[in-house]
């Protein structure tokens, strides 16, 4: 049976936010979740969430349909869950990380699919450095914020971009820029809310498949949608 560590990110440990806190929580067994609760959302902690940060990268530019899900297995690979994606990663040893180094010498994702930014590939990297663990992390996002600029455009990219960001875009939904996502959601916004909500009747229609969002960052998302799309 799994046991969870709960790390309080106490009043204290805000006062050293920028310093390694992760130290703190090793895990007796690796795969054990590491709950990490900040408890104020605005300071972003040094800590990297494999759950809302790394997570989503694999699910979104690797696991897409036809790809690394679990129904495609191409090369034996998926990489949607913690444990699949531990297959590939060796803890505080990046050159031995096989599913970071094809991403970073350009071999994963093929050409022609959407790739990770840099500034994706170093929030594995950082978190591999870390110790690749398990960590989950509540409360993590600032729901005073609802703007494309800050937080949808970054949403958008980290939990829905490896498959709606090039068009057609997977079932034909492109959300790649600005202008394409608010003339799509605007005109399926009940469609849109279900799919975040993991309401819709269609399993094969929730989103991001098989991982929702938590549920300060669905906040973000309804709020820019029902304040007409602020940018
Ligand atoms: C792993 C690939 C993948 C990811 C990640 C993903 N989608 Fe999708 N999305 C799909 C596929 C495939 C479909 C078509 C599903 C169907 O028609 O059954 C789809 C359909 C949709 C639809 C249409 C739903 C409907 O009712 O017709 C919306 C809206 C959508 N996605 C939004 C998102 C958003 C927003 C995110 C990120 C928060 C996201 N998706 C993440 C693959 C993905």
């Amino acid at each position: 049976m799994k046991t969870s560590f709960i790390l309080i990110l106490s009043s204290f440990l805000l006062y050293t936010a920028c310093k390694h806190e992760m130290i703190n929580a090793v895990p007796v067994n690796p795969q054990d979740t590491v709950v990490v609760n900040n408890p104020n959302p605005s300071v972003k902690s040094d800590t990297v969430c494999f759950n809302t940060e790394v997570l989503p990268l694999f699910i979104t530019y690797c696991a897409s349909a036809g790809c690394h899900d679990p129904a495609s297995r191409q090369e034996g690979v998926v990489t949607n869950t913690y444990a699949s994606i531990m297959r590939g990663i060796t803890a505080k040893n990046p050159n031995k990380s096989e599913y970071y180094k094809v991403i970073i010498e350009k071999e994963m994702p093929p050409a022609g699919s959407p790739q990770l930014s840099t500034a994706q590939t170093n929030v594995i990297l950082k978190w591999i450095n870390q110790g690749a663990l398990n960590t989950n992390c509540v409360n993590s996002c600032d729901t005073t914020k609802f703007a494309y600029s800050d937080p949808v455009v970054t949403l958008l990219t980290n939990n829905c971009n490896g498959c709606h960001g090039t068009k057609p875009g997977s079932g034909n939904v492109y959300l790649g820029d600005f202008a394409s996502a608010k003339a799509y959601i605007s005109a399926n916004q009940t469609a849109f809310l279900n799919a975040i909500n993991h309401t819709s009747t269609v399993v094969s229609k929730r989103m991001p498949p098989g991982n929702k969002l938590q549920d300060c960052q669905i906040g973000q998302f309804t709020r820019w949608v029902e304040k007409g799309f602020p940018q």
